[in-house]
């Protein structure tokens, strides 16, 4: 199937020695990449941004076709966030859009708002600049129910937000509930979302199936199966405010697989592939170039690409784990059948496991049998 080069409006690349890989891998699928920057320390400034910027793109292979993958770049919302810093922003044209974590809500939301008074003078020059908020719509009240954390920030902080900024063009990050989304379906058109290749393809049975997984726990954390079939059918919609932002968050294994795991799930390996598997299910793949294509760009203000990917049809096995700097990554699907595969821009084989590593196939071989004892299907790591 040849599509639309597919864009993703909300990836973790994370920095340093990861880099190459996180990079290699949003290459072989997307044309640009929203790049999150709840790095450690955050990207807060213009400055920062431009020079991480400068980072992803020395990590693109060299057998990507020239100018065929952009990162697009966000600033990481404080409460001192001047107004002075937006139009800053504004003015490099890298920079599409400002992130707001409610300080405390998920991974390095340390630094993220605690007054929303405090950032108004920021977010009235976002609207008179044009700059995208993008919002994780969590509430940071830890005695509100993990899964009802959406809904709470949904009923309370989000409708304050889009009424006092109603020219502000605010993006609901990763939406997972079914309240968020009908939330988002009675907007006025400056309003989107982005939904996740995950939580297109799971509900929160996953992270307890036949014991705790902690490889399907990220935030917002999973919901159940009406909530999924909800989000599948505003994605697989005529509305033009759905679109694909995988939020891939990789964290290394010894991280996830750890006493106090991190939130996150690495989809960056298949993303396309993911969601076109959860449409195909839901019998409306004719509705994947659209919500991986097009609508994002729209949203954004960006042309439409004007190249093209193939998605084939065929079999094949996610490697238990990828290199991931010196360490390595559990991707989504480690060790089990994918049913399609997005096929390179030229032709030529490249993937994040091909990238230059620090990572010793000694230690690769150990990482992987550790892998296959705790369980993975088959194994990959060590081709
Ligand atoms: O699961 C998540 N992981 N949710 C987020 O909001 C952040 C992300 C990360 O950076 O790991
Ligand atoms: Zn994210």
């Amino acid at each position: 199937m040849r599509i639309i080069s597919p864009d993703d409006m909300h990836h973790h690349f994370r920095d340093g020695d990861c880099l190459q890989h996180t990079v290699a891998h949003a290459a072989r699928s997307f044309r640009r990449v929203l790049a999150m920057p709840n790095l450690v320390p955050p990207v807060t400034t213009t400055k920062d941004a431009l020079e991480y910027r400068d980072r992803i793109l020395a990590q693109v292979p060299e057998d990507v076709p020239e100018n065929s993958f952009t990162p697009l770049m966000t600033l990481y919302m404080t409460d001192m966030t001047s107004a002075e810093e937006i139009h800053k922003a504004k003015a490099s044209g890298h920079v599409y859009a400002v992130k707001l974590y409610p300080a405390g809500a998920t991974t390095n939301s340390s630094f993220g708002v605690t007054d929303y008074e405090k950032i108004a003078p920021a977010l009235a020059a976002m609207e008179e600049a044009g700059l995208l908020l993008l919002i994780h719509g969590e509430s940071t009240d830890q005695s509100v129910d993990i899964f009802s954390r959406e809904q709470s920030f949904y009923e309370t902080v989000m409708p304050m937000i889009i009424s006092r900024y109603p020219k502000l063009r605010i993006v609901c990050e990763h939406i997972t509930s079914a309240f968020a989304a009908a939330f988002v379906e009675a907007q006025g058109p400056n309003v989107a979302a982005t939904i996740t290749a995950h939580h297109l393809l799971l509900n929160r049975n996953a992270i307890f199936k036949g014991g705790i997984n902690p490889h399907y726990y990220c935030l917002p954390i999973l919901k159940t199966e009406p909530d999924r079939l909800k989000l599948l059918q505003c994605a697989t919609s005529d509305s033009t405010k759905f679109f694909l932002g995988t939020d891939s968050a990789p964290h290394s294994v010894s991280k996830k697989e750890n006493c106090c795991g991190c939130a996150g799930v690495f989809t960056g390996h298949a993303a396309v592939e993911f969601v076109a598997e959860a449409f195909e299910a839901f019998g409306r793949l004719d509705k994947l170039e659209d919500f991986v294509s097009r609508r994002g760009a729209i949203f954004y203000g960006l042309p439409v690409s004007d190249t093209h990917r193939t998605l084939e049809r065929t079999s094949w096995t996610v490697p238990v784990s990828y290199p991931f700097g010196s360490e390595v990554v559990r991707p989504l699907r480690a060790g089990e059948q994918m049913s399609w595969q997005m096929q390179p821009a030229d032709g030529e084989g490249f993937c994040g496991s091909c990238a230059v590593s620090d990572m010793t196939p000694e230690k690769l071989k150990k990482l992987d049998q550790e892998a296959k004892a705790a369980g993975y299907a088959s194994s990959a790591a060590t081709k």
